[in-house]
């Protein structure tokens, strides 16, 4: 070996002191509201699986006997010889539940989100990202040959004046429905008249707002009667929904366009037949059983009003996704390893996926998780604020 790599363990070194060095820690159990880490049992409040159906045992088992019907994978990307019914299935599927035309599979939402505002525009174009999107909408812009305006978070004046003065040919507004990292909601009625207005592409991401959001779950689109007139909307599978992948759902010709454009569709290999199948059990139980996101929002209600009494405002979150913001990197990960001792499993949350300044713990919530979960993480988080050096 040349050495060349010589420079990490000094750059790691780096990142330690700086509290900013991830680590790797394997699960030894599924998901759930309780899972087993490093030998303990401890109440799981940092994942995405919002309704409790990623160890579900009829999600399982539609992943099981799809694989075993089919095959572990897809073996080649959909263009090529991956292209399978159940993809098919599941599009329209998602289409409908997003109350699009069509709908088209993604391996990721980060693959959707670093294929589609490329394939939407060009070098003679221009997309407007708000500062607190997704780090793959950021990444997705950086890989587009059109010019990215960053405005500031969900600042609609700042927008309009931005749009307005732009003279591309295209532009395209992107914005998470509902920020991984705050919980809070995308102003989109105000955004699609804004876009209406421009005549600017709209793209949504509903990661965090597929499943959760809106009479059938469809998300914030489906929520606010918005679902005609948001050109693209993106959902992820691998979060309320249990299992794995992306769709992207707009048009029939968006679709068409997309198959041929979208370079994070065409050069990778199709979504496995048993993750495709997982994400079709997950929507028959999301419309079979109403009742999984009562209980979250129940419990989602009663995790704010605990937080707020701890002084910590949730008035602007919409999903169960809480910001515990405590500025310091350090002490965000201090506050997350005394929880870990008391039992509870909440990940601190540092630059660079929040801003300087703004490490937080980001707390979520599962259907499956019981009140009293909920007051004993109350219960412990203001026993360790109380000890900590604030
Ligand atoms: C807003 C948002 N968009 C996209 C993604 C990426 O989705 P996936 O995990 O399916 O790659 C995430 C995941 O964390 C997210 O929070």
């Amino acid at each position: 070996m040349s050495g060349a790599l010589d420079w990490i363990p000094g750059a790691l070194e780096k990142l330690e002191a700086q509290g900013l060095r991830r680590g790797l820690e394997p699960l030894g159990s599924p998901q759930g509201p309780v899972v087993r880490l490093g030998g303990a049992a401890l109440v799981n409040l940092c994942s995405n699986d919002y309704l409790g159906l990623a160890a579900h045992p009829r999600v399982r088992a539609a992943a099981a006997a799809r694989s075993e019907a089919e095959g572990a994978g897809a073996g080649a990307s959909r263009l090529v010889c991956g292209d399978l019914p159940v993809h098919r299935e599941l599009e329209e599927r998602l289409a409908r539940l997003k109350g699009k035309e069509a709908a088209l599979l993604f391996s990721s939402g980060y693959h959707a989100n670093l294929g589609v505002p490329a394939a939407l525009t060009g070098k003679d174009d221009a997309i407007f990202s708000d500062v607190l999107n997704h780090a793959s909408i950021v990444d997705g812009c950086r890989l587009s040959f059109a010019r990215t305006v960053r405005y500031r978070h969900k600042d609609l004046q700042e927008l309009d004046d931005l749009l307005a003065a732009s003279r591309a040919r295209r532009k395209l507004v992107v914005t998470d429905a509902v920020f991984s990292m705050d919980g809070d909601a995308a102003p989109l009625a105000e955004l699609t008249a804004l876009c209406e207005r421009h005549g600017a592409m709209l793209y949504v991401d509903e990661a965090h707002a597929t499943g959760i959001l809106g009479a059938r779950g469809g998300g914030l689109c489906e929520a606010l009667g918005l679902s005609g007139r948001v050109d693209v909307v993106m959902g992820t599978l691998g979060k309320a929904l249990g299992s794995f992948g992306a769709v992207v759902a707009g048009s029939h010709d968006l679709r068409e366009w997309l198959v041929s454009r979208a370079r994070t569709f065409v050069f990778t290999t199709a979504l496995p037949p048993g993750a495709c199948a997982a994400a079709l059990a997950a929507l028959d139980l999301l419309a079979a059983e109403p009742e999984r996101r009562e209980r979250l929002g129940a419990l989602t209600a009663r995790m704010k009003a605990g937080l707020e009494r701890l002084g910590f405002p949730m008035g602007e979150v919409v999903a169960p996704i809480f910001p515990v913001i405590l500025g310091d990197e350090r002490l965000a990960l201090e506050a997350s390893r005394r929880l870990r001792e008391r039992g509870f499993l909440v990940r601190a949350i540092r630059p660079p996926t929040v801003p300087a300044g703004t490490s937080r713990l980001r707390v979520t919530l599962s259907a499956d998780h019981a009140p009293e979960q909920v007051d004993g993480f109350l219960g412990a988080l203001g026993d360790v604020l109380a000890g900590l050096p604030r």
